[in-house]
């Protein structure tokens, strides 16, 4: 390692990263190992950090393409739009999803800043997909193997009942994705198999509604089960760094009328790829070239 030190903060997932100034120029031998750490751990915690928007820009834009802040009619910040406002006045995202998987070309990876953090909740939870895969009963993963599943952003999540609240919900529906995906994907990177699904995973592809309800929440609890989830206590100026192709996260709603702000910096992904080597396909809306490059 390039001197900075990796140390594990949970059994199957997550670590943190001591040594390394993310504001600095990084050599690239350190992004090298950075990399190699993500893929190894799937959530990295860098405390205190201490970043603003350009050098939180500035240091995801070493793992590759920046997407746009979001694909729907979501804003970004003032003036800066690779950076998505996390901001608990108009959304909790208390549901387990992995960011924007109903476009084609999902992100790769994800940078959360804290700025502003509530003196109690506003946690944010990671699950290693790839795990619970393993998790799986031989005879399960096999039927597992197999399925496909329709993604969409118009998949009924939580809301919060404000007029804010109802405004957020608006743009993020403005624009109605669907894609299919592979429930086994294969990690581009390490070649592992991890499930790839999320709350925005409606159906399974040749069942019904309901049955589709109940295998994808039977794969989702091996998922959820806390051996494969990280808590990460959040104070601000601490960056994450974590994979979005074999984990999902979710941001308990438990902070009341805290105010709670994190800056998000998505890096771009490629096409998901099943084990059988198929890709996945779009069904609904655009190959979202505005939001994250085209990848064929
Ligand atoms: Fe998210």
């Amino acid at each position: 390692m390039s001197g900075f030190d990796v140390i594990r903060i949970g059994g199957r997932i997550g670590a943190e990263v001591v040594g390394v100034d993310l504001g600095a120029e990084l050599p690239a031998d350190v992004i090298t190992d950075l990399n190699s750490a993500l893929l190894q751990h799937k959530a990295l915690v860098f405390r205190g950090a201490d970043l603003d928007d350009e050098s939180q820009l500035a240091f995801a834009a070493r793992f590759g393409a920046l997407t746009k802040a979001h694909p729907t009619g979501v804003p970004s910040v003032e003036g800066q739009p690779e950076v998505l406002p996390i901001d608990g006045e108009d959304h909790r995202a208390n549901h387990w999803h992995t960011d924007c998987t109903f476009v084609r070309t999902p992100p790769k990876a994800s940078t959360l800043r804290g700025i502003v953090i509530p003196a109690y909740g506003g946690n944010t939870l990671i699950a290693n997909q790839a795990t619970a895969y393993l998790d799986l009963p031989r005879d399960l993963r096999e039927f597992a193997d197999k399925l496909w599943a329709v993604h969409t952003n118009d998949a009924g999540q939580p809301l919060l009942e404000t007029d804010r609240a109802d405004e957020y919900r608006k743009m993020f529906l403005s624009t109605i994705y669907k894609t299919a995906h592979p429930v086994v994907r294969v990690h581009p990177e390490s070649g592992e198999p991890g499930l790839f699904i999320s709350s925005f995973a409606q159906q399974v592809a040749g069942l019904s509604m309901s049955e589709s309800r109940a295998v994808l929440d039977m794969l989702q609890r091996y998922i959820s089960r806390p051996e494969n989830v990280l808590r990460i206590k959040w104070n601000p100026g601490d960056l994450v760094l974590f994979d979005n192709r074999n984990t999902q996260h979710y941001g308990p709603d438990d902070y009341d009328d805290q105010p709670r702000m994190l800056h998000r910096v998505t890096i771009a992904g490629d096409v998901p790829v099943g084990l059988d080597g198929k890709k996945s396909y779009l069904l609904e809306g655009d190959d979202a070239a505005h939001y994250t490059p085209a990848v064929v």
